[in-house]
């Protein structure tokens, strides 16, 4: 699959086909303009709960509602003729049973137009997963560090290293087992990565797991360097566009208080100009 493939859409069997293959490119998006530079050239447009955070100025992703996901996915939505939308399931719409996260997911789906939903944790999840395939609605998973169990867990910290790794894998072979046709590794250690995209038939998409995993995933806006202060080490910035943004408005209200903007081009004359005979 590349960027330059007919405009078929693609879907959650397309991507599971992926596996072992060329990479699968994903990043987050929250708007239709962002959908739409992410259309030309991504796999999958996360629609990712980060979008709490990166948007909406909230200290984590727990304050996220359904309503925020829908509303956003919908703009992605309008977005995409080619890549695949996955909506993020927010903390709260699914983790009390099967039931609940089928009505929600149902409602995610039915309110976007998205393919498929996103949710966070491994075996403790899978009953869930299972459920939700089986009534088709297809699951992305998302093991390793899980920014919605941010207070359980004590921090956005490195998950799997030690013993520990061995609950990732098993994370990730009963989200396999259960039927998600993808799963997000999110910072874990690059051999562990390696190991489970290894035992795994469907493709893992990293975010600061290494580069040995079967796609990559990051947050669109850190990727574009908008923020000043968040860097975290996984991050590549392929840009500096907070650092651009700023100098222009800085130049706007320099330009306004020396009354330099607006120029006599961009103000209307008092008479309508004269139509061009014939
Ligand atoms: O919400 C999000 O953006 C995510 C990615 C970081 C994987 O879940």
């Amino acid at each position: 699959m590349s960027a330059t493939s007919p405009q078929k859409p693609v879907l959650p069997p397309d991507i599971r086909a992926m596996k072992g293959g060329a990479p699968v490119v994903v990043l987050t998006a929250y708007t239709t303009p962002m959908a739409r530079l992410v259309d030309r050239h991504c796999d999958v447009a996360l629609v990712g709960d980060s979008v709490g955070m990166v948007l909406h100025g909230m200290p984590s992703t727990l304050g996220v509602s359904m309503e925020m996901m829908i509303l956003h996915g919908r703009a992605v939505m309008r977005g995409l003729e080619r890549a695949m939308a996955v909506i993020d399931m927010p903390f709260g719409s699914y983790e009390e049973g099967p039931q609940q996260a089928f009505r929600n997911a149902a409602r995610l789906i039915a309110g976007t137009g998205a393919p498929a939903v996103k949710l966070e944790g491994g075996a403790r999840m899978a009953e869930t997963i299972a459920f939700l395939t089986a009534r088709g609605v297809p699951v992305m998973a998302h093991v390793g560090l899980t920014p919605q169990a941010v207070n359980t867990a004590g921090g956005y910290r490195v998950v799997g290293r030690g013993d520990e790794g061995e609950q990732v894998l098993a994370d990730a072979r009963a989200v396999e087992a259960a039927g998600a046709f993808a799963v997000v590794l999110e910072k874990v250690p690059e051999g562990l990565a390696g190991r489970v995209t290894a035992a795994l038939s469907i493709p893992t998409i990293g975010i600061g797991a290494g580069a040995a995993c079967d796609g990559q995933v990051l947050v669109v806006d850190d990727m574009l360097g908008m923020f000043t202060d968040f860097r975290p080490k996984f991050v590549r910035r392929y840009a500096e566009l907070g650092q651009a943004a700023d100098a222009a408005i800085a130049q706007y209200a320099a330009d306004v208080r020396a009354r330099r903007f607006p120029a006599p081009e961009h103000a209307f004359a008092d008479a309508p100009p004269a139509r061009p005979a014939g």
